[in-house]
């Protein structure tokens, strides 16, 4: 498993390991087009093809794109048929692309309140990619953050059951493996499209120390240039995790020793 952030400094390169990217807007970039709002879901597809490529060539290991969250059923039912339509869709459609270009496949989320068919097309699908190690893609279809700690803490409590008699042996190092995405380090870059500046109950625990990059462009405007604009953004940081600006740069630290 990769470094905590919270338990100790995880390395970090110019080039974002872990990609975590909420798609908002596909909604509203119909309606402004005077289209329903599925057109925007449909349109917002291309927009994930652009990206994995994207993210495969500049070299980021883990893509995870949420897709639908836990609090998206309350939308109208219509809409929600069709988004579970598109996902079905575009599993069939790009399973084997991926499967040919090195990209591993998996869905996290609460799977058992899809339709069986859904849940046999997407354990398929990763099986078939499940060899591949270029670019690992995760979608997080019905899940939520709180979900997946709720369900961390529950498997970890069935596998260990001398746990609830002994809270303090519970530490994040017992719980973490439980999580949902324990297969990849935590992300490094956070994007959120669609102009709102809220995390929506995704990843919450995983973005403890994650840069949060936030614009205002509509997901389906969301090409490589924008993807880019984000790397370079991400480039600018200074990530401490706690500590200091002058401990990162421990040369010049020793000058202003020396000389004074
Ligand atoms: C994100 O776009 C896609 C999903 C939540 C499935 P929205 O559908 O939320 O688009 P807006 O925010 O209404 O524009
Ligand atoms: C977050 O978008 C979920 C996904 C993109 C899958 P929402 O559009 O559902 O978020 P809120 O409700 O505006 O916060
Ligand atoms: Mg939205």
């Amino acid at each position: 498993m990769s470094i905590s952030s919270t338990l100790g400094i995880p390395d970090t390169g110019i080039v974002p390991r872990h990609v975590a990217v909420i798609m908002d807007g596909n909604g509203r970039w119909a309606t402004r087009r005077r289209l329903p709002r599925v057109a925007g879901h449909a349109k917002g597809v291309e927009a994930v093809r652009a990206i994995v490529q994207g993210c495969g060539e500049a070299g980021v290991r883990y893509l995870t794109l949420f897709a639908f969250s836990s609090e998206n059923w309350r939308r109208p039912a219509d809409e929600v048929s069709y988004l579970m339509r598109l996902f079905i869709q575009a599993i069939q459609r790009e399973v084997g692309k991926l499967a040919e270009r090195g990209v591993r496949l998996r869905v996290v989320g609460e799977l058992s309140a899809f339709e069986p068919r859904l849940q046999d097309m997407i354990r398929d699908a990763e099986r078939r990619t499940a060899h591949n190690d270029l670019l690992h893609l995760t979608i997080a279809a019905n899940y939520g953050g709180r979900w997946d700690i709720l369900s961390a803490m529950r498997a970890m409590l069935r596998d260990h059951p001398e746990l609830a008699d002994d809270p303090a042996g519970i530490d994040e190092s017992r719980l973490a493996p439980y999580l949902a995405m324990a297969f990849a380090p935590e992300p490094d870059l956070f994007i959120r499209t669609g102009g709102e500046q809220r995390v929506s109950n995704f990843a919450i625990w995983q973005l403890a120390y994650t840069e949060l990059y936030f614009t205002d462009r509509y997901w389906p405007d969301f090409g490589r240039a924008a993807l880019e604009e984000a790397f370079a953004w991400y480039r600018q940081r200074e990530r401490r995790f706690g500590r200091t600006s002058a401990q990162l740069a421990p040369e010049a630290a020793i000058t202003v020793t020396q000389e004074g």
